[in-house]
């Protein structure tokens, strides 16, 4: 638990940071799962930071995002793959090959083998080092909406009603929220080497509560990284206050 966001972004990036430090001199790659919405703007912030002023080189990262919008090509305002350009990609040296986001423009006759390979690719690059996440009003991680079963793997799901009601704003109004986005799976997610999960704010205090001490359930996907041997939740002092 963190004072603020800025404080535990700024942790977490150092820890990033050192991994991809030593992954370099050993001549490695790390393999970074990322996240898009609010919650990782400052951490995120901090990484451009590390680039510009500190000469942190972004040249070994590979990334697979979470998910993106089905339905949304790369050039709309509103898609994943566009904010992840503005918030962070356009902002480092990372190379364009190494940045994998699901596409949310496949036919509906290629989702599956689409999300397929998403999932091999992730495998043929070792796996995840480290996932970031952040948790929706439905105790959502990636877009796993309530009824994910923890072993669902990268598909097309429907988005709830709340996750779209919590979109509208940045969509102009909840009928232009997409229904439906591809999301990495919670099985896909738990394979990741350490996961970690943010949240600011008072408004995430009761969904951290139940993913943290409440049972372990499909009706909150978050709830899953209790049985993961590495995961940590990185919040602050508003998110904290329903833990007992
Ligand atoms: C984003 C994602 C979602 C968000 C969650 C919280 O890629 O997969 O699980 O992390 O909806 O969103 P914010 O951070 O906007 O509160």
């Amino acid at each position: 638990i963190f004072p603020n966001s800025a404080t535990a972004a700024k942790e977490l990036a150092a820890e990033v940071r050192a991994l991809i430090e030593e992954r370099a001199k050993q001549g490695k790659n790390v393999v970074l799962g990322m996240a898009t919405g609010s919650t990782p703007v400052p951490f995120y912030r901090e990484l451009i930071r590390l680039h510009k002023e500190e000469g942190l080189s972004f040249k070994n990262v590979v990334t697979f995002n979470l998910d993106e919008y089905y339905g949304l090509g790369a050039d709309h305002p509103e898609s994943y793959a566009r904010f992840m350009a503005d918030q962070i990609f356009d902002h480092i040296d990372i190379p364009k090959a190494n940045i994998n986001i699901p596409s949310g423009k496949v036919s509906s006759d290629q989702v599956f083998a689409h999300c397929r390979e998403y999932e091999e690719k992730i495998d043929a690059m070792g796996g995840i080092d480290l996932q970031i996440l952040g948790i929706g009003r439905t105790g959502h991680i990636g877009f796993n909406e309530p009824g994910s079963s923890r072993d669902s793997l990268t598909r097309r799901i429907t988005l709830d009603r709340v996750t779209r009601q919590d979109a509208a704003a940045d969509f102009r109004g909840e009928e232009n929220v997409p229904h439906f986005a591809i999301t990495m799976g919670v099985g896909t997610i738990l394979r990741g080497k350490k996961l970690v999960l943010m949240a600011w704010g008072d408004n995430k205090a009761e969904m951290v509560a139940k993913a943290v001490e409440g049972p372990m359930t499909e009706a909150i996907s978050a709830s899953f990284l209790q049985g993961h041997p590495n995961a940590r939740f990185y919040i602050d002092t508003g998110a904290s206050r329903e833990l007992t």
